[in-house]
């Protein structure tokens, strides 16, 4: 069965492309693509159709990832499609889940934050990098590497 994997951040264009683009780059790596179908979007609309910010475009791409995604709006319909929803802050977390009418639809179990997967990390939220300085974009791929190489594992178990 094909696990499907969504990222979730405000834009869609730092964040959760990144992430996308790093999980992608880690299942080809590990000949793992057959067994995921994975996408991002964001809870906001302002970036509908574009690429992912070309800093992070360049962080990623420095460590040998292409970010190629383009922006997309979360729909409610997604939480019922995807199995997995992985949210970057507690507000993305509070979105996604206002997405969904029901409060005890088992959907809501599916939306986790990403940083609850990271072994290194004491954060618990993906800081925004959009208005910071260019360190944060890195900061923001190490934070992200980390938490999805413990997710892949969980998942693949
Ligand atoms: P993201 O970053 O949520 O990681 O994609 C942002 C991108 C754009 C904006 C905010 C955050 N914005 O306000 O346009």
């Amino acid at each position: 069965m094909v696990k499907k994997i969504l990222f979730v951040c405000l834009g869609n264009i730092c964040r959760s492309p990144a992430a996308e683009g790093i999980f992608k780059h880690k299942i080809k790596d590990r000949d793992l693509e057959m067994l995921f179908f994975v996408d991002s979007a964001g809870t906001g609309g302002w970036h509908v159709g574009n690429l992912a910010d070309s800093r992070m475009r360049e962080a990623a791409q420095k460590r040998g990832i292409e970010l190629t995604s383009r922006s997309r709006q979360i729909e409610e319909n997604d939480l019922y499609e995807f199995d997995h929803i992985l949210v970057m802050d507690n507000d993305n977390l509070q979105a996604v889940r206002s997405l969904i009418k029901d409060r005890s639809h088992p959907a809501n179990k599916k939306i986790k934050l990403i940083l609850s997967y990271s072994q290194d990390s004491q954060l618990n939220e993906v800081p925004d990098p959009y208005y910071g300085g260019s360190n944060g974009f890195d900061e923001v791929l190490d934070l992200l590497d980390d938490a999805i190489e413990e997710l892949i594992k969980i998942l693949i178990d």
